[in-house]
């Protein structure tokens, strides 16, 4: 029997963001956040160009750890036999949800009439989405749009699209493809969007605290609510915890260290990662005073032993339930010693 019902755990999610929710930082955000308060997460977008991807491709996306939340796999590309075909193939090896993009507003997806360039072109849309819907057995096919390319004149005819298509929920990134990630966002957009379908709409654009990711909900309808950049900065905003110094520190040791041993990641490439997450990172308030010092730094140590030293409250205060500071320690001498 087909199903289709979506398998969020809540009403908040990851969103999906190229380079940067992998596996390590995705499981991480996963793991800190219980089931009710983040519902659920995707992978950065798999590009389908011209032939299917094949399954090791779409695993690696994936990664091989399951929580209580789905990780949903997004797709992005134009020609619907390629794309309908990697969604079957997705679902074959487990993936829960698949997502489809039409909202990249990258040079190289316009170049390729691909994500935010079909947006010009709703009938497309509808297409794409029920080759996929009828591709799949069970799982929901689920989409992402902007709200419009030049402008949000064609909102409500994309949104349709979508619906008619056969997605079961409908994503909605407030800023429009010409706006790029500029300014708040306009969030009257996801109200549009709200009314003009019925299936679930997921709204997204400018959350930058927990107390937006409420008032989302509050002021939209939106089923939904998907955080982008703002859990880069602060990993437990689905949560709403604050965390202190040390645990915030915590994260960004384990994160090196997955990175490190799951991604087999060359120390340059460990501490460039780092510096991304530090360089709008706020949780713990960690580089309130010393962000400069740390995005100077060129090499991986001693970004590393600094982490370490919060971590284990060296200057500050032992992290609860773990007196002797091991497994920070392990973390630096397992990067220092592992194959990088
Ligand atoms: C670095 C980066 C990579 C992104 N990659 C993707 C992607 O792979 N797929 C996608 O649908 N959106 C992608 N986005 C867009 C985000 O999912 C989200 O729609 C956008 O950042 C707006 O939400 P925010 O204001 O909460 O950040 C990306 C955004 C950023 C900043």
């Amino acid at each position: 029997m087909r199903d289709h019902r979506l398998p969020f755990t809540g009403p908040a999610l990851l969103a999906p963001m190229e380079g940067v929710t992998e596996p390590c930082f995705r499981d991480l955000v996963l793991q800190r956040n219980a089931p009710t308060a983040l519902g659920g997460a995707f992978t950065e977008f798999a590009r389908v160009v011209t032939h299917p991807l094949p399954a090791r491709n779409l695993a690696t996306h994936l990664g091989p750890e399951r929580f209580a939340a789905p990780v949903g796999l997004q797709l992005m590309g134009q020609r619907e036999d390629a794309l309908a075909e990697t969604a079957r193939v997705a679902e074959s090896i487990g993936a829960p949800v698949v997502d489809l993009n039409f909202g990249c507003p990258a040079k190289g997806a316009l170049r390729t009439c691909a994500g935010a360039a079909l947006l010009d072109e709703p009938r497309r849309i509808e297409r794409v989405v029920r080759s996929c819907v009828q591709a799949v057995r069970t799982i929901p096919i689920t989409a992402k749009i902007r709200a419009g390319g030049r402008d949000d004149a064609r909102l409500e005819e994309i949104a349709r699209a979508v619906e008619a298509g056969g997605a079961r929920m409908l994503t909605v990134h407030c800023r429009t493809r010409e706006e790029g990630y500029r300014g708040d966002g306009d969030w009257t957009r996801l109200r549009r969007a709200v009314a003009a379908v019925r299936i679930p709409v997921c709204g997204n654009g400018g959350i930058n605290t927990h107390v937006d990711l409420r008032r989302m909900f509050v002021e939209t309808g939106c089923a939904y609510a998907m955080v982008g950049r703002a859990a880069l900065a602060d990993p437990w905003i689905f949560s709403g915890r604050t965390v202190d110094r040390a645990e915030a520190a915590d994260f960004l040791l384990e994160y090196a260290r997955s990175l490190a041993s799951r991604m087999r990641a060359k120390r340059v490439t460990v501490a460039g990662r780092l510096k991304r997450l530090i360089r709008t990172w706020s949780a713990g308030g960690l580089f309130l005073s010393d962000r400069t010092w740390w995005l100077e730094q060129r090499e991986l140590e001693p970004l590393l032993e600094r982490l370490c030293g919060v971590a284990i409250g060296i200057g500050g205060q032992p992290v609860a339930g773990r007196p002797d500071g091991c497994r920070a320690e392990t973390a630096v001498l397992g990067l220092k010693t592992g194959e990088m």
